[in-house]
């Protein structure tokens, strides 16, 4: 049989399928025409052997524990770019060169502002609101803003739309956290880059000035590159599912945002810190590894494990060495590091974690990180979904120019009763 097909027999019957061969990683069986072909459907709950479309923005090898944007380490990139050079990567293909990277600055630093009217929409939210719950509404109220971008088979719109979603959440972002807090928003001062911008946005007030920490904001840029995009996960998932139906682009990423506020996707952060803070001290690991372990018991080591990465995350070494950074600069001797650094020792020589293959991932560290930084936990996952922001436009932006591309309509295998007669309401 050659290279290039498959042979799927069902019964007395077999059907030749094509098979298509990627850059990186796994060939894939293209079964669009099986059920034209043979009437059936494939099962795939959780998608855990489906490619939902093609895509040259970011490649992940769980098992060798690689993360690549547009053939680019994570590891580099990080080291290396700044977050508006790997916005720009993403969006466009490959890195800029000076006056690119001039330009795409200037022009995301052109659209940090809000409408003032969208201001007033906080005002209507709890002060005790979640700030996700805020960003849910406030990034799809955008829509109600910005008409003059929403043509989407327009290349030009779907740009502006991009450019305004990547500048504007910082904005909305920090709105949402001063609320919280009862502070005064404060505005965007575009002199400063995407993320000193941010830390003055969140932490400034009107009554002083700001100064912006170099080593902070080189942290909370890396920490950004790190959460950029993550291939097709399930917030990216959505985000195509929703701009698949032509969706206007706002709408496309505020689905983005309810579905990474879920607790198993970046909500783990927060779950990761307080369960450090819960062991507290070196000498309780061995009883939380115990319970980790123990099947009787839904506790589960948080910060570890991870759908895709059966190796090191590779965004948990980065973390991992940006909290030495942090803790050191701020000169905070959080003991809670040391319980991390121990925890992650003591897991990975552990026959359980090492058989099931559980590594940290990048919400391990992440939290020690930004907690040190001032962020209170309810702010990590708006964080990420800030950063994350790039990949769903950059995603959405490659399905939309795509000329295969389809709605998003699954099938499923139905359990539920055959045709029957409707009983009057005496015979039920
Ligand atoms: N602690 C203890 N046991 C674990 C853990 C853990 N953190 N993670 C997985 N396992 C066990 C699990 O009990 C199962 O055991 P068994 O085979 O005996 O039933 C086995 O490992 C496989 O687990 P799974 O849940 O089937 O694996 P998955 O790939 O569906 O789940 C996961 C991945 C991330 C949901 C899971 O590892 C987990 O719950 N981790 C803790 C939460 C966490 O850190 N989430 C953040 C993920 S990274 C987010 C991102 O990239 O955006």
């Amino acid at each position: 049989m050659a290279d290039n097909q498959a042979t799927l027999t069902i019964g007395d019957t077999s059907y030749d399928l094509p098979v298509m061969k990627g850059s990186e990683g796994p060939d894939v069986v293209d079964i669009r025409k099986l059920y034209g072909i043979s009437d059936h459907f494939t099962f795939d709950p959780g998608f855990t052997s489906t490619a939902s479309c093609e895509s040259a923005l970011t490649f992940i090898d769980g098992d060798k524990g690689v993360l690549l944007h547009r053939g680019y380490s994570i590891e580099e990139l990080s080291e290396k770019s700044s977050f508006m050079e790997v916005s720009y990567l993403l969006l466009n293909g490959e890195l800029p060169d000076e006056k690119q990277l001039k330009d795409f600055s200037y022009t995301i630093s052109r659209h940090t502002m809000l409408h003032e009217q969208l201001a007033t929409f906080y005002r209507g939210f709890r002060r005790d609101a979640h700030p996700m719950a805020i960003m849910c509404g406030v990034v799809g109220a955008l829509s109600a803003f910005y008409h003059d971008s929403t043509d989407i088979s327009d290349p030009n719109h779907r740009m502006i739309s991009s450019h305004r979603l990547i500048a504007k959440m910082p904005t909305i972002a920090a709105m949402a956290y001063k609320y919280s807090v009862g502070q005064p928003f404060i505005y965007p001062d575009n002199s400063l880059s995407y993320t000193g911008n941010f830390l003055r946005m969140t932490f400034g007030v009107p009554a002083e000035p700001y100064v912006v920490n170099p080593v902070i904001e080189r942290a909370l840029d890396r920490i950004f590159i790190l959460h950029a995009d993550h291939e097709q996960n399930a917030s990216t998932s959505t985000v195509a599912g929703a701009g698949s139906l032509g969706t206007y682009p706002f709408a496309v990423i505020s689905a983005g945002f309810a579905c990474l506020w879920g607790p198993a996707h970046v909500g783990a952060t927060g779950a990761a810190l307080n369960m450090l803070r819960e062991i507290g001290t070196p000498d309780r690991i061995p009883h939380y590894i115990e319970r980790a372990k123990d099947k009787n018991d839904p506790f589960r080591l948080m910060g570890f494990g991870h759908r895709v990465y059966k190796n090191y995350d590779p965004r948990a070494t980065v973390m991992q060495k940006t909290v030495r950074e942090v803790l050191s600069e701020l000169k905070v001797n959080d003991p809670i590091f040391d319980v991390a650094l121990q925890l992650e020792e003591m897991a990975l020589n552990d026959p359980y974690f090492i058989e099931k293959k559980l590594f940290p991932n990048v919400d391990f560290y992440s939290g020690i990180i930004l907690s040190a930084i001032g962020f209170p936990t309810e702010m990590f996952t708006v964080l990420f979904a800030l950063s994350r922001t790039v990949g769903w436009v950059a995603q959405w932006n490659e399905m939309i120019s795509d000329p295969g591309q389809k709605i998003g309509r699954p099938r499923q295998l139905y359990t539920g009763p055959s045709l029957r007669p409707y009983p009057s309401i005496a015979q039920r």
